[in-house]
């Protein structure tokens, strides 16, 4: 299996619960290694850009005044099928839906604060973890 990256971001409804390093632990007990992170508040213009692509539907004003309500943790995750593995842990984007044991069912309230966010293909990884870090600020195992 391949060793992929993707970008992780702990967002500011998980960061105000002090849980970082409880959602941290679930990365790394699934064998997933930070190889970059920093604690971030995001502009507006940052968060609008991060989610170009969520530009035209109905929750994206809410979505990015959620997003630079508080600070953020964004980070690189490396390991074997990172991406999907993250997406795995993360648990469905309704945390009511969302299947018990993920991050999402244990630490999110709703559908717009939903504890974490993560690359959903290797081409979107790429253009995110760009999005945040220059090369050099991305180590390795
Ligand atoms: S996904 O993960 O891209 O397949 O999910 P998707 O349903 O397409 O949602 C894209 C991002 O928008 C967030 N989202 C919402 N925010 C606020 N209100 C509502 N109703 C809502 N529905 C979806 C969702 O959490 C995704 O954000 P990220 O940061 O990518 O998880």
């Amino acid at each position: 299996m391949a060793v992929e990256r993707t970008l992780s971001i702990i967002k500011p409804d998980a960061v105000a619960k002090n849980v970082i390093g409880k959602i941290i632990t679930r990365f790394e007990d699934a064998g997933l290694a930070i190889v970059a992170g920093r604690m971030m508040q995001l502009s507006r213009e940052q968060a609008e850009g991060f989610y170009a692509v969520h530009r035209e539907r109905p929750f994206f004003g809410e979505l990015v005044s959620f997003m630079i309500s508080g600070p953020v943790f964004v980070q690189v995750l490396e390991g074997e099928n990172a991406i999907l593995k993250n997406r795995d842990l993360m648990g469905a984007t309704d945390p009511k839906k969302a299947a018990p044991g993920t991050i999402r069912a244990d630490f999110a309230d709703s559908i717009d604060a939903n504890a974490v966010h993560g690359s959903d293909s290797a081409e979107n990884a790429a253009i995110e973890i760009a999005y945040f870090f220059k090369p050099e600020e991305v180590t390795s195992r």
